[in-house]
């Protein structure tokens, strides 16, 4: 079966494509390198020996889209990872943000409206739910208002699915991810961030690696135990197989609703204090680190009600967080050279 992967060599599209062609999916790619470098496919290949074909296309052009979906009218089922997910980013540049995270979703959900049969996997996000009253957070929490314009862009597209959903043959499940980190074990394909990193994982390993000077701990007067903020860590290669469980479920028509929605965590919350640590151990570095103000518009806890994921999705994370940071230095110190 033909799958497309948009934004299939990026971080989480990558460790996707590879899950799929071990199941014996065959992939099309699609990406702009925006954000991404071709030389991702070489460790696609390294890792399952399989080839996928890659076409670079910005899906902000119609035609282009159109185009695509012709060529290949075979597709059976699409999972869209490709969009910008930088916040700061979508403060100063809104447009970029509503244009491509949007305008391409829209795009190709006409191409798709126009099949008999369509299986659409979204990435979603965590951010959906703000500030939770409850945690560990289930799916049924309420979407709170946007605290930035990538966060909208997360919560309209939701909403464009589901109206989308109502009038035409496309099932579709939304994947609310948490904080995904690390990188796939056999260290050929990884997180590689444009500039200073905004996440904690590959500003962490950065650091470690001598590119930064040291991290800031953006708050440390929490209402938390050690102060700092908590997050579900999630490890990308758990995350990438998830998508495969939700394409299959899509195809195999298992799904119960046209559009489900599952939160991918661990269900487990660590603090900012608890990753440095976890770092240290598995690197056997002391991390050079300050404690700083908090950072504006951090939520101070989310981590993942699994419940549904594991009982209705019938997947569950298998990977811990020193795994995953373990596997993330191991990648930095790769392409480091070190
Ligand atoms: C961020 C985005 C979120 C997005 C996700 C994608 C914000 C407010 N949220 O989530 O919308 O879906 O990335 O991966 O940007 N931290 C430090 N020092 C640093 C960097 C981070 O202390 O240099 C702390 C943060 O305060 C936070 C935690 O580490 O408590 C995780 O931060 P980050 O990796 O940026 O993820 P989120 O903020 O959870």
């Amino acid at each position: 079966m033909k799958i497309l992967v948009t934004g299939g060599l990026g971080f989480i599209g990558s460790h996707t494509v590879v899950e799929l062609q071990n199941e014996g999916f065959e992939v099309v790619i699609i990406d702009n390198l925006s954000n991404s470098s071709e030389d991702v496919l070489k460790g696609i290949v390294a890792i399952t020996g399989i080839q996928p074909v890659f076409e670079k296309i910005d899906l902000r052009e119609k035609t282009a889209v159109q185009e695509f979906f012709k060529r290949h009218a075979d597709v059976s089922g699409i999972i869209h990872f490709a969009a910008s997910k930088a916040v700061g980013e979508s403060v100063e540049n809104p447009l970029l943000y509503y244009e491509n995270n949007l305008g391409a979703l829209v795009y190709i959900l006409q191409e798709l409206q126009k099949k008999t049969e369509a299986s659409f996997i979204f990435s979603s996000s965590c951010t959906v739910y703000g500030q939770a009253e409850t945690m560990p957070i289930t799916e049924d929490a309420p979407i709170q208002a946007a605290m930035s314009p990538y966060g909208n862009t997360k919560q309209i597209g939701e909403e464009i699915i589901v109206d989308v959903a109502k009038v035409s043959h496309i099932n579709a499940i939304l994947l609310r991810y948490f904080n995904p980190v690390g990188s796939h074990p056999s260290v050929e394909i990884g997180e590689l961030p444009l500039g200073v990193p905004q996440n904690l994982i590959p500003f962490i390993t950065q650091t470690g690696a001598g590119l930064r000077k040291e991290l800031s701990v953006y708050g440390s007067d929490y209402p938390t135990p050690d102060g700092t903020c908590i997050r579900d860590y999630i490890h990308v290669v758990d995350l990438a197989k998830a998508h495969v469980i939700a394409l299959k479920r899509l195809l195999d028509k298992k799904n119960l609703e046209k559009v489900e929605t599952f939160n991918l965590g661990t269900g487990t919350g660590s603090s900012v204090l608890e990753v440095i640590h976890s770092f240290e151990k598995v690197s056997g570095k002391k991390l050079p680190y300050k404690l700083v103000d908090r950072r504006e518009g951090d939520v101070v806890e989310a981590y993942a009600d699994t419940k549904k994921a594991n009982e209705v999705l019938g997947w569950k994370s298998e990977l811990t967080l020193d795994q995953a940071m373990e596997s993330a230095w191991k990648w930095e110190k790769k392409i480091r050279n070190l």
